[in-house]
């Protein structure tokens, strides 16, 4: 597969679509407020509270599961001092995302996509925190919005797409290596033009783009590496019936396996099968927090 080839087609097909969910003139002003580390928090503030959405969005998340934070918070700026601004702008783009895309119809079932979007998010954060990951809320942030191309390809190629899925039904074929076949490009660089149009950061962009071939990241191969795996590790043990199917471990993640074993701490465990079974035990935890998490981020 030529990546460049691919990235050509993705942008074709992407050039042509006319009514991509957009975010809110004044959610987009906050945005490129939290952008910079020196801005005001209390000028950020107002304008986040003169938008009753976003600040119903914001309070919800910071006080969700994913954040476990002890005392409830109930101003803007106390979430914007205890996440900071880079994690707080983060959190906006994926729930405006989440939320752009909830109720466009797809031939896939959204319910077990977003499931297993969350659960990869969910995962990615275990291994950042088991593996020394410096940032595990991006770890998780990135994990939820690894998939985005399938959304973009599901919804407006959606004929095509459905018949992609039915053509690998029961079969141990991937939907990376159909897209290919289908579309000559896949979910992942159709979803670096999502990302880039949607003013993700570049890291995001990066892993969108590389959880199928990691050994290609360049931003931050070890969060790329996490990614990888937890997506593996949901796609094969867990969510049957998500747009992900089960396979064997192939080159992107052995490469991911390669970085981690690098960078983590001495005590990892012995082979990518042991991990990845290690796995289980938080999966129980993962799965329940998925349910509320995904109330929380839809609003
Ligand atoms: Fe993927
Ligand atoms: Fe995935």
């Amino acid at each position: 597969m030529d990546k460049l080839t691919m990235m050509i087609t993705a942008r074709k097909l992407f050039r042509d679509t006319v009514d991509l969910p957009t975010i809110p003139a004044i959610v987009s002003k906050v945005v490129s407020m939290l952008d910079d580390p020196q801005a005001n928090p209390d000028e950020i503030a107002d304008l986040m509270l003169s938008d009753v959405v976003l600040t119903a969005k914001v309070l919800k998340v910071v006080n969700s599961p994913l954040y476990r934070t002890t005392n409830s918070i109930n101003s803007v700026k106390r979430a914007l001092i205890f996440l900071g601004f880079k994690c707080v702008r983060e959190m906006i783009l994926t729930s405006y995302f989440v939320d752009g895309f909830k109720d466009r119809e797809q031939p896939f079932n959204m319910k077990a996509f977003w499931t297993h979007s969350f659960s990869v998010g969910a995962i990615s954060r275990f291994i950042a925190r088991k593996v020394k990951y410096p940032d595990m809320e991006k770890a998780y942030l990135v994990g939820i919005v690894h998939d985005i191309g399938k959304v973009f390809l599901g919804h407006y190629c959606k004929d095509e797409y459905g018949r992609m899925l039915q053509s690998i039904e029961n079969t141990s074929n991937t939907t990376y290596d159909a897209e290919y076949e289908f579309f000559g490009t896949t979910h992942c660089e159709v979803g670096l033009c999502l990302a880039q149009r949607w003013n993700f950061p570049s890291v995001y962009s990066d892993v969108i783009s590389y959880h199928h071939s990691s050994k290609l990241a360049t931003e931050d191969p070890f969060l790329t590496a996490i990614i990888t795996l937890a997506d593996f590790y949901c796609s094969s043990h867990v969510t049957a019936e998500s747009v992900a199917q089960a396979s064997i471990p192939g080159d992107s993640e052995e490469n991911a396996w390669d970085i981690l074993t690098e960078h983590a701490p001495v005590d990892i465990a012995p082979s990518m099968e042991h991990f990845l079974t290690e796995l289980d035990e938080a999966y129980e935890e993962v799965s329940q927090e998925v349910a509320v998490i995904f109330n929380t981020m839809a609003v």
